[in-house]
């Protein structure tokens, strides 16, 4: 089959069935095409949730498609593919966190939305990449645990002054590899460029861009800014959806070692099997994501305080 034809055999098979469809941004194109929602972490996980449909297919990595479950328990979630997982997520164990935790007895615990159930079940607050200063800004106690991204957790630092933020070992291997020394050779190469970065990436190289956001943040700043070249410090997937989205203008990823593999494992084909199991087939693909119910209460908490504790930002703004 032509990728046309699968697509229309994926649409077909979503409308007979009533299956949602959820895309992380890094995935390729030819599956944000056929994606009910698409974008950041958060956007997905709220889209989700408001979404009617009974069964939603995740197009990411694991700790997304968790997140997607803990928030529509009673919704059927499944994973494309079943080999997609987050470095940094798998990098902490909940014994990690416990001692962790150990060592800073006073300070609640903020997980970044990249960790497992078993860790979002030990902490306080999740916050996502878009939400993490604003949500940490309205939090009442000035001492706080930030796991597992050091380099997220560091910008929230440089962000909040007023806050002392305590930080573990752990990060994003993609974007942590990129150097302060990949920005001037970038800024050398693209002089005249904005320079747009994940706040997963090194203080050395946040402290040096022009905006740091979400993937989202990155797309949208992009879209509506009048200027017309930028350096991309996020997965390179983004700097070619910016090129579709906007002809007029240029995008350069900062370095091309900004691939993430485990989100470029998905592929169409995953897809059209996951909707197949989705469907009932015997045949199909993907993976049914299921959370032992006492684990799920408990890791829903976190995050049921990231909305409320959104919420309360906004007003405070
Ligand atoms: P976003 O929430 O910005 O999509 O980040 C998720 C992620 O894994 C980035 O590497
Ligand atoms: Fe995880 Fe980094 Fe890949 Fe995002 S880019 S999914 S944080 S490894």
């Amino acid at each position: 089959m032509t990728i046309a034809e699968v697509q229309e055999k994926i649409r077909e098979i979503k409308r007979e069935r009533g299956i949602c469809v959820l895309a992380h941004s890094y995935q390729a194109r030819e599956i944000l095409e056929v994606a009910d929602y698409t974008g950041d972490s958060y956007k997905l996980s709220v889209a989700a949730a408001e979404d009617k449909k009974s069964i939603a297919i995740m197009c990411g990595v694991r700790f997304m498609a968790e997140t997607v479950k803990l928030l529509s328990p009673e919704k059927t979630v499944f994973l494309a593919n079943a080999d997609a997982g987050c470095p940094m997520a798998d990098g902490l164990s909940a014994d990690r966190l416990r001692a962790a935790k150990e060592k800073y007895p006073g300070s609640p615990v903020v997980c970044y939305i990249n960790t497992t159930a078993e860790v979002k079940a030990l902490s306080d607050v999740c916050v996502t990449s878009s939400s993490a200063v604003a949500i940490i800004r309205a939090m009442p106690e000035s001492e706080i645990l930030f796991v597992p991204d050091c380099n997220l957790g560091a910008y929230v630092a440089d962000s909040l002054p007023e806050k002392t933020v305590h930080l573990i070992n752990g990060g994003c291997p993609i974007h942590a590899a990129v150097s302060g020394a990949d920005v001037a050779a970038a800024r050398r190469a693209h002089p005249g460029a904005l320079l747009l970065v994940h706040p997963e990436c090194v203080p050395d190289v946040t402290r040096a861009a022009d905006y740091v956001g979400s993937t989202s943040g990155i797309y949208d700043y992009a879209v509506k800014s009048d200027k017309k070249e930028f350096i991309i410090g996020t997965e390179v997937s983004i700097a070619e959806h910016l090129q579709y989205a906007c002809p007029d203008k240029k995008f350069y990823p900062l370095t091309k070692k900004l691939m993430c593999h485990n989100m470029k494992l998905t592929t169409l084909m995953d897809l059209y099997h996951c909707l197949v199991a989705a469907s009932g087939g015997s045949d199909g693909g993907g993976e049914q994501i299921t959370i032992e119910p006492s684990l799920m209460t408990d890791a829903r908490r976190c995050i049921d305080e990231m909305i409320r504790l959104g919420e309360k930002g906004k007003d405070n703004k």
